[in-house]
Parts: structure tokens; C-alpha cells; sequence
């Protein structure tokens, strides 16, 4: 049977939101998900994926496009676009041949394997021709490069006219703990998330100065309609048990920050410490906010 054009939107679009929402009813759900085979990146995968597939929702992408995830890295999102756009196809590049083998080898016999294409890419010199794509997505690529406008000029010679690119970088840093923890001194999350951006700042610098915000990055490389659209996660205790896990291994990853002090190192290593004196995820007063920002535009 061949579906009208009109006819194919409306079947992918149900198809899409049943994929969103776990496919309860066609009998898919995150089970058949293909997971990370390392337990820290299953963790994280896990952990962001119900925000990531509203994060991806805001594209609002025809059920059939053609998408291209840009530096996809564990390829994450390339599978929640490709959820995204069930009629679809999605290229999933980056310059990490090691990234990209790790992605063939976690789809290979999945229901993913014949709409997404790992490869093996450089964004700043896509291997492919003028208008291939219906829309790109790059998440946390782009602020690495030295020259972020070009890299959005590439994007844009790949996507079709009218098409969208949406690039995903972060605007406000995550929170979770209360300001006063009783170690250390209080504010230690705030000192964190400054340090950070302290580091960030100077990795920044040594890339090349990008004097304009990501708004300004998106116009400077030609882009229309350009906005910024932002999605909020939040999670109050009880967590549940692979969210706590997933908080607890980040509080010890930031134990081991050098760029921490050593009084606030020890503290998060205590917070992150299951069943001692001060395990944070045994409080009832955690309060985790996330914001991912996209700033959109049309070619
Ligand atoms: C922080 S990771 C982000 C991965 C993924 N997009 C995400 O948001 O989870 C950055 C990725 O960009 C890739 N990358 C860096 N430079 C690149 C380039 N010139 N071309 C393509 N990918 C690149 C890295 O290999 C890495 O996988």
C-alpha cells in the first residue's frame, strides 16, 4: 500500500510519539533500547535520556527527515533522532573512530541498524554534498571548536534551504546540593561549578576568542529565525535507585577535581560515600535542576 504524503505524516507522527513515550502499546519500550556495554555510560545514558528525548522534541521534525548528529560521540542522540523521525534516517558522525565503532557495534542487529549511519567525519569538512540533510543537530561540540561560525557555515551548506540546525551548549550549570551541605564551607557546589567555568573559560581562550554568544554564532553563519529554547529536568528525592547511583558517581568524579580545593575535595568525597555519616543521597533534601539550552536556526 502506498501512503499519501499527507498520510505518511500523520502515520510517522503517531509512530513518533509512541517511540517518545516508551511504546508501551507496540510493545517497545527502553528494554529494547540498545545500552552502553560500560556501566558508567549506561548510568549516564540512562540517567539523561527522558530529558534528552524532550530535549530533541522541541525540533518538532517531520517523520520521515533526514538527520544529521554532528560529533554524535556515544551516539546517544543520534538514536533518540532517529526515534524522533521513526520514517527517518540519521548520519551519525565524528572525528572518534573509536566512538563510531563502539556506536556500529552497540546498534549492530537492533531496531536501529538500518536507519542510523555511524561514520567517521570532521565537522569542520563534512563528507557530504550540498543540501543532504533535512536538519543537524550538534550537542557539546561546537564551543570545542576554533572557529564555531564556520563549523555552523558547514552545517548549513549540508542542510537543505529552510532546513533547521540546532545546536545544544550549556547556559547555566546543574545544581543538586543545598548551599550548606556541614562540611567544608558552605557553597561548596557553587565553588564547583565556578572552578569549572573558570577552566572552561581559559580552554576557551586557548582555542581562539569567540566573541559573541551562541545566538550571535548562529547569525554570524547565516542563519534565519535564529532563537534559543531552553528545557528544564528536575528531580526531588526519592530517587530512584539509577538516578542516585548516577548522582552519587558524580559527586565522586568531582572528589577527584584537582582543580577543587582540598577541603571541599574531602567533603564530596564524604557526600558521595554510600552509608557514611554524610552520604548525600541520603538526605531528603536534594533538589537537582538541569537546563539544557538549543539555539535554533534556519538555513
Ligand atoms: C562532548 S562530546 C559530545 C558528544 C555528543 N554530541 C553529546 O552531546 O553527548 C564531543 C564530541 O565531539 C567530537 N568531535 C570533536 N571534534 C570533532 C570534529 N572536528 N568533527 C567531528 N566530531 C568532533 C568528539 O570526538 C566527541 O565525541
Amino acid at each position: 500500500m502506498k501512503l499519501s504524503r499527507r498520510q505518511a505524516l500523520y502515520a510517522g507522527a503517531a509512530l513518533g510519539a509512541l517511540y517518545a513515550s516508551g511504546c508501551a502499546s507496540t510493545g517497545r519500550s527502553d528494554s529494547e533500547y540498545p545500552e552502553h556495554a560500560d556501566e558508567a555510560a549506561r548510568e549516564r545514558s540512562r540517567f539523561w535520556r527522558a530529558h534528552d528525548r524532550e530535549l530533541i522534541a522541541q525540533l518538532e521534525l517531520a517523520p520521515n527527515a533526514n538527520l544529521l548528529d554532528a560529533g554524535c560521540g556515544s551516539g546517544d542522540h543520534a538514536l533518540l533522532l532517529a526515534e524522533r523521525a521513526p520514517l527517518g534516517r540519521v548520519t551519525a558522525l565524528d572525528l572518534s573512530e573509536a566512538a563510531i565503532a563502539a556506536l556500529r557495534a552497540r546498534i549492530a542487529s537492533t531496531r536501529f541498524e538500518r536507519r542510523v549511519t555511524p561514520q567517521v567525519g570532521d565537522i569542520t569538512a563534512l563528507p557530504f554534498a550540498a543540501a543532504s540533510f533535512d536538519a543537524a543537530w550538534s550537542s557539546h561540540v561546537l564551543h570545542f571548536m576554533a572557529d564555531p561560525v564556520a563549523c555552523v557555515r558547514e552545517l548549513a551548506r549540508v542542510v537543505r534551504p529552510g532546513g533547521l540546525i540546532a545546536v545544544r551548549e550549556d547556559r547555566a550549570l546543574l545544581r543538586c546540593l543545598p548551599l550548606d551541605v556541614g562540611l567544608a564551607a558552605p557553597g561548596i557546589e557553587e565553588r564547583v561549578n565556578s572552578s569549572f567555568e573558570a577552566w572552561f573559560a581559559e580552554d576557551r581562550a586557548q582555542r581562539g576568542r569567540v566573541t559573541m554568544g551562541w545566538l550571535g554564532v548562529l547569525r554570524a553563519g547565516g542563519l534565519h529565525d535564529v532563537r534559543a529554547k531552553s528545557v528544564l529536568m528536575e528531580l526531588t528525592p526519592p530517587f530512584a535507585a539509577p538516578q542516585a547511583s548516577y548522582l552519587r558517581r558524580r559527586l565522586a568524579r568531582q572528589s577527584s577535581d584537582e582543580r577543587v580545593s582540598t577541603a571541599d575535595r574531602d567533603a564530596l568525597r564524604e557526600l558521595s560515600t554510600e552509608g557514611g555519616p554524610h552520604d548525600a543521597l541520603a538526605r531528603n533534601d536534594l533538589h537537582f535542576v538541569s537546563v539544557s539550552s538549543l539555539y535554533l536556526g534556519r538555513v
